[in-house]
C-alpha cells in the first residue's frame, strides 16, 4: 500500500560553501567520474560533525542579523547565499521491490540533490514543487541513504524577501510496482445541468514490475460527510513497463456546491485492486463549482456574480521567514476572510500545497501565479508544473502567467506568452489565463487582448479607455492600490519612517483604498482588486530604505495584527454593520488640540460623542467615509452606527490608563504531540481595566517550559532590527507575537512572559497526545562500506600492506560491502584483502570509537595503518568489534583486512555493513 512519510526531521545543515579537498590521483577522478561516487559533501565520507540539526521547513536567511552594508533593501537587508543539508536514513528491507519517490514542495532558490554519491536532479525555481525517482537507487537494510541537497540562494528571483533553504515540507512516497502516477489523478467536474454533473476522472498508472500485470481502477466519489455518493471501476491489463492514461465519468446528482461561503469538498478515492487485493489508493479533494467570465459582469462562480475582493500576498510570516508551519497558512487565510476578503492572489509565484489546501476548506478563491516570464523549455515545464500540481484545486480560479513585464507590450511578449498558455490549456482548459500588466495594455500585437482576462496592474485611469477599445475583454484590477501605512500610527513622520492610518498615504503609482474600490465597485465591467498587499512582508520598505527592512503596504503587519485599513476593508466587504473609529486616544500633553478622528464604516450615519457630547452626526459616504477634528480631552470617544435611523453598532475609544500587565490571544487553545503543530500567540499590553494599550512599547522577555518551542518572534515594526530568533522582543505599539510548535512529548507547554514594571503571565497551552506522524527519522551512524577489494583472489598469502598504485583501476575493484558475500569468493582457497582510507576528523575520539562489522567471515587479519591491530578466525559469518585505538592524529587512517578463505565457508568476505560506532 502506498505510505507518504514526511522527511522533515532532523536534517544536518551547514551555511556556505564547502571547500573541498580534491584529491587529484587518478583513482580519486576516476572514482568521482562514476555513478555513486561523487567526491565533497555529496559524499559519505564528509565530515558533518559540525553541522547544526535543523527541522524542515527550514529558512536560514531570515535567521542572519539585518546587513546594511552586504544587503540590499528588496530583499530585507538578509544574506542569502548557500547551504548545504545531508540526512542519512534507513530503508527496510521490506521496502525492496517499491517505488520510492521524493517530494520536495518547494526549495529556495537553485537546488542540486543527491542521493548516495549521484546528482538525481536539479530545480531552477524557487517556488516549483518538484518529484524525484529515487526507487534504483536506494539502499535497504543497514546501509543508511544519503539524501544531501546543495541549495544556492545567491541567485535571486524577485524583490523581495524570498528566504533560502529547504524552506517548506519533504516527502518519501513508497507505492507498489503497479501504481498510481505522482499527480497521476485529475478531477475535472462539469455541470450538465440544475441536477446532473459529470465528474470527469483521469488517472495515470504505471506497471514498473517485470510482468504484465491485470487489474482493476475504482474511483469513489465520497462527500464531506465521509458517505459514498458514486463509483465506477474499470479492469484492464498494464505490460511490464507500460503506462496508461485512464478516462472516466462518473455522474453525480445535485452535489453540495463549492462556494466562498460554504466550501463542501469531495473526495476522490482512487482504488488500485490486483488479486482482490488493494494495492494502491490515491486521495484527492476536489468540489463541484463553476466559474464563468463575462467581460460586462465580471466574475460568476456558481452562476452568482461575485466581485473579487482580493489581496495580493507573498509568503513570508513573522518569526519564521518563509519556513511557514501549516497552521500559520490556516492563521493567515482565516484573517482575510474575517475581513471579508473572497481572493487571494499568489505574488508573484506559486504558493506551497497547504495553502491551497487550506483556501479549498476555508472557501478563498485564488489567483495562481508562476513565477518567470519564460517560454524556453525550462519556463514551459515551470508552467506546466503548476497547473499539474494545482488543477485539482477548486479554490484555484485563476493562472496568472506573468507579473510586470517589459515584454508585455510587444509581439515578442506575445508569441511568448501564446506559448505559455497553451502549455497551459493542453493540460487545464477549464481556467482562465491571464497577466498582471503595469503598460502595454492599448498595444495592438502585446499580450492584452490574447488573454483570456486583461489584468491591469494599477493603471485605474485606463480602465474605461481599455474597455472601449475592446469591449469583449474581460478585466480585472489583478493589483491596486499600495497604499502605506503603519500600525497604530497616527503621525505620519518621514525621519522615524511611519505612516499614518487616516488612509491618504500611497505609492506615486497607487491609490488609497478608498479611491480604488470606488474605481473599481462602480465598474461592474471590472471583475475584482487583488489590494497589494494583505500582509506587510519582509523586504521592499518602499519608499523608504535602512532602517526600514519590511514593507508599509499591509493591510495587516508582518504578524497579521490589523491595520486600520483591515476595518476600511471590512466596511467595503461586509454586509453585516461595521464601525471603527481611529485613532487611539491617548494623547497625553495634547490637550485642547485638535486631533482627527475617522470613522471606518458601512453604516448611513454616524454620531460621534466625546465624553458624552455630541461631536455631530453625519450622513457617510462610503467611498469617503467620515472626518472629525475633536479637541483633545483625555476620556471616552463614542460612535454610534445608524441604519435605517435605528442604531446598529456602538463603538468606543477609551483613554487607558499605563499598561499593568499582558494578555494572550491563542490561535489555537491546545496542540497536538505530533512535533509539527503550531499556534500562534499574541501579546498584548492592557491597563488596569483590561483595556488594550496601543502606545507601549516597552521590552518583553519570554520562555518555555514543557514539550513546545519557541520558533521566533515578531512584533510588525518594520524598523525592527530585532532577532526573531531570541528570547526578548519589544511591543510595538502594544503588541507582540510568538510562534510556538509541540514538539514530539506531552507534558503542557507553559509560557512566562516578564517585562519590567508588567505582572508575569503565564500562559498554559495544553498538549493532547496524538499517534506520531509519520515520518523517516535519520541516522547518524558512520558507515563505511566503499572498500577497494583485490578483484581476483590470491592463491599465495599476499603482502597485506602492498601499495596499490593510483592508476590501477583493474586489479583492484570498488565494491559495496553491504550488499553481501562476492560470488567470485565463493568455493575457492585463497586470499583477498579490503582497503579503505577513512577520515578520521569526524570521529569523537573521547568516546571510544570503534569499527564494527556487521559480518565478517575468513580468518582474518586486521591492520590499522600497516600495524597488526587483529588476528581471529571467523569461518562462519560473524560480527566483529575493531577498537580504534589511539593516538590515531593522522587525518587519514589506512584499514586493510586480509581474509584467508576456504571453499567451505558459506559467505566468505567481508559480507555486511561497516560502521564507526561509539561507545
Ligand atoms: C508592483 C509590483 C509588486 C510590488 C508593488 C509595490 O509594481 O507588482 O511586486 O513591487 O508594485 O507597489
Amino acid at each position: 500500500m502506498r505510505e507518504r512519510l514526511s522527511m522533515d526531521k532532523d536534517w544536518l545543515f551547514h551555511l556556505g560553501e564547502l571547500q573541498r579537498d580534491d584529491e587529484t590521483s587518478h583513482d580519486a577522478i576516476y572514482g568521482n567520474a562514476k555513478a555513486g561516487g561523487l567526491k565533497g559533501a555529496a559524499s559519505i565520507e564528509w565530515n558533518d560533525n559540525a553541522w547544526d540539526t535543523v527541522q524542515l521547513p527550514h529558512d536560514w536567511s531570515y535567521q542572519l542579523p539585518f546587513d546594511r552594508e552586504h544587503g540590499i533593501a528588496d530583499f530585507g537587508y538578509k544574506q542569502r547565499g548557500t547551504g548545504w543539508y545531508r540526512k542519512k536514513f534507513k530503508l527496510s528491507t521490506e521496502d525492496e521491490g517499491k517505488q520510492l519517490l521524493l517530494e520536495f514542495d518547494g526549495i529556495a532558490t537553485h537546488a542540486t540533490i543527491y542521493l548516495n554519491g549521484s546528482i538525481l536532479e536539479r530545480n531552477y525555481c524557487g517556488y516549483t514543487s518538484f518529484a524525484v525517482d529515487i526507487t534504483d537507487r536506494a539502499f535497504y537494510g543497514d546501509r543508511p541513504n544519503l539524501l544531501v541537497v546543495k541549495v544556492d540562494a545567491s541567485i535571486s528571483e524577485g524583490w523581495w524577501y524570498e528566504g533560502a533553504g529547504i524552506y517548506r515540507h519533504v516527502w518519501l512516497t513508497k507505492t507498489a510496482p503497479l501504481h498510481i502516477d505522482h499527480r497521476g489523478v485529475w478531477v475535472r467536474p462539469e455541470k450538465q445541468d440544475e441536477k446532473q454533473w459529470h465528474t470527469h476522472i483521469e488517472t495515470k498508472l504505471s506497471n514498473e514490475a517485470t510482468g504484465r500485470k491485470e487489474y482493476k481502477l475504482i474511483s469513489q466519489i465520497y462527500n464531506d460527510k465521509k458517505l459514498l455518493v458514486a463509483e465506477d471501476s474499470y479492469s484492464d491489463i498494464l505490460e511490464a513497463g507500460e503506462a496508461k492514461s485512464i478516462n472516466t465519468q462518473i455522474p453525480v446528482q445535485v452535489p453540495a456546491l463549492w462556494d466562498v461561503d460554504a466550501p463542501h469538498l469531495y473526495e476522490l478515492h482512487s482504488i488500485i485492486e490486483y488479486n482482490g487485493q488493494i494495492i494502491d489508493r490515491v486521495k484527492t479533494t476536489f468540489g463541484y463549482r463553476t466559474i464563468r467570465i463575462c467581460p460586462d459582469k465580471g466574475f460568476y462562480l456558481n452562476e452568482r456574480q461575485l466581485k473579487l475582493k482580493g489581496t495580493c500576498n507573498h509568503q513570508d510570516h513573522a518569526g519564521v521567514g518563509v519556513a511557514l508551519p501549516d497552521a500559520l497558512q490556516e492563521y493567515r487565510i482565516k484573517r482575510l476572510k474575517d475581513m471579508g476578503s473572497n481572493a487571494y492572489r499568489c505574488a508573484h509565484h506559486n504558493p506551497t500545497p497547504e495553502l491551497l489546501e487550506v483556501c479549498d476548506r476555508l472557501g478563498m478563491l485564488v489567483m495562481d501565479e508562476n513565477r518567470n516570464f519564460d517560454s524556453s523549455r525550462e519556463g514551459i515545464l515551470q508552467v506546466e508544473n503548476m497547473v499539474t500540481r494545482d488543477r485539482n484545486h477548486p479554490s484555484v480560479i485563476f493562472y496568472s502567467l506573468f507579473n510586470e513585464e517589459p515584454l508585455q507590450g510587444t509581439p515578442i511578449g506575445r508569441k511568448m506568452f501564446q506559448r505559455m498558455k497553451k502549455a497551459v490549456q493542453q493540460l487545464d482548459p477549464t481556467r482562465p489565463v491571464l497577466g498582471a500588466m503595469h503598460g502595454g495594455v492599448m498595444e495592438d500585437h502585446g499580450v492584452a487582448d490574447i488573454s483570456d482576462i486583461t489584468g491591469f496592474n494599477y493603471m485605474n485611469g485606463a480602465y474605461d479607455k481599455f474597455k472601449e477599445k475592446h469591449p469583449k475583454q474581460p478585466m480585472i484590477g489583478s493589483e491596486t492600490v499600495s497604499a502605506f501605512s503603519t500600525r497604530n500610527c497616527y503621525e505620519s513622520d518621514t525621519s522615524k519612517q511611519e505612516f499614518d492610518s487616516y488612509d491618504r498615504e500611497r505609492a506615486n503609482w497607487g491609490n488609497t483604498v478608498r479611491e480604488s474600490w470606488k474605481t473599481i465597485n462602480t465598474r461592474d465591467y471590472v471583475m475584482g482588486t487583488f489590494v497589494w498587499t494583505g500582509f506587510d512582508y519582509r523586504g521592499e520598505p518602499t519608499p523608504y530604505e535602512w532602517p526600514s527592512v519590511s514593507t508599509h503596504f499591509g493591510i495587516m503587519d508582518t504578524c497579521g495584527f490589523p491595520k486600520d485599513a483591515y476595518y476600511l476593508y471590512q466596511a467595503f466587504w461586509l454586509d453585516e454593520p461595521i464601525l471603527h473609529i481611529l485613532p487611539h486616544w491617548n494623547w497625553q500633553g495634547k490637550e485642547g488640540q485638535p486631533i482627527e478622528v475617522m470613522a471606518h464604516t458601512n453604516c448611513d450615519e454616524v454620531a460621534l460623542y466625546i465624553n458624552g457630547k455630541l461631536v455631530s452626526r453625519q450622513a457617510v459616504d462610503i467611498y469617503e467615509q467620515l472626518m472629525w477634528e475633536v479637541p483633545y480631552e483625555p476620556g471616552v470617544l463614542r460612535a454610534e452606527g445608524y441604519r435605517n435611523q435605528q442604531v446598529v453598532k456602538v463603538t468606543e475609544v477609551k483613554t487607558t490608563g499605563e499598561a499593568v500587565t499582558l494578555k494572550a490571544e491563542l490561535q489555537k487553545q491546545e496542540l497536538l504531540s505530533n512535533g509539527k503543530d503550531a499556534t500562534v500567540v499574541n501579546i498584548y499590553a492592557v491597563d488596569k481595566d483590561n483595556n488594550f494599550v496601543p502606545t507601549d512599547n516597552r521590552l518583553l522577555s519570554f520562555s518555555i517550559q514543557g514539550d513546545g518551542k519557541i520558533l521566533g518572534s515578531g512584533n510588525g515594526n518594520p524598523n525592527s532590527h530585532e532577532s526573531d530568533i531570541s528570547n526578548e522582543r519589544y511591543l510595538f505599539n502594544g503588541c507582540m507575537q510568538l510562534i510556538v510548535q509541540s514538539t514530539a512529548g506531552t507534558t503542557p507547554i507553559s509560557l512566562q512572559f516578564e517585562s519590567d514594571g508588567l505582572e508575569t503571565l503565564l500562559l498554559p497551552i495544553p498538549i493532547v497526545a496524538t499517534d506520531e506522524y509519520s515520518h523517516i527519522p535519520s541516522v547518524s551512524e558512520r558507515y563505511i562500506n566503499e572498500w577497494t577489494v583485490s578483484q581476483t583472489p590470491y592463491a599465495h598469502r599476499p603482502d597485506p600492506n602492498m601499495e596499490i598504485e593510483s592508476t590501477d583501476m583493474n586489479s583492484w575493484e570498488k565494491v559495496d560491502v553491504s550488499f553481501g558475500a562476492r560470488e567470485t569468493l565463493k568455493g575457492i582457497d585463497g586470499y583477498v584483502i579490503y582497503r579503505n582510507r577513512i577520515p578520521m576528523s569526524f570521529v569523537q575520539h573521547e568516546q571510544d570509537p570503534y569499527l564494527w562489522f556487521h559480518s565478517i567471515c575468513g580468518n582474518a587479519e586486521i591492520y590499522i595503518n600497516e600495524k597488526l591491530v587483529l588476528k581471529q578466525d571467523f569461518p562462519w559469518s560473524m560480527d566483529l568489534e575493531v577498537p580504534l585505538r589511539l593516538p590515531l592524529d593522522n587525518e587519514t587512517i589506512t584499514i586493510t583486512v586480509l581474509l584467508a578463505i576456504n571453499k567451505e565457508m558459506y559467505s566468505p568476505g567481508v559480507n555486511g555493513a561497516v560502521s564507526i560506532r561509539t561507545k
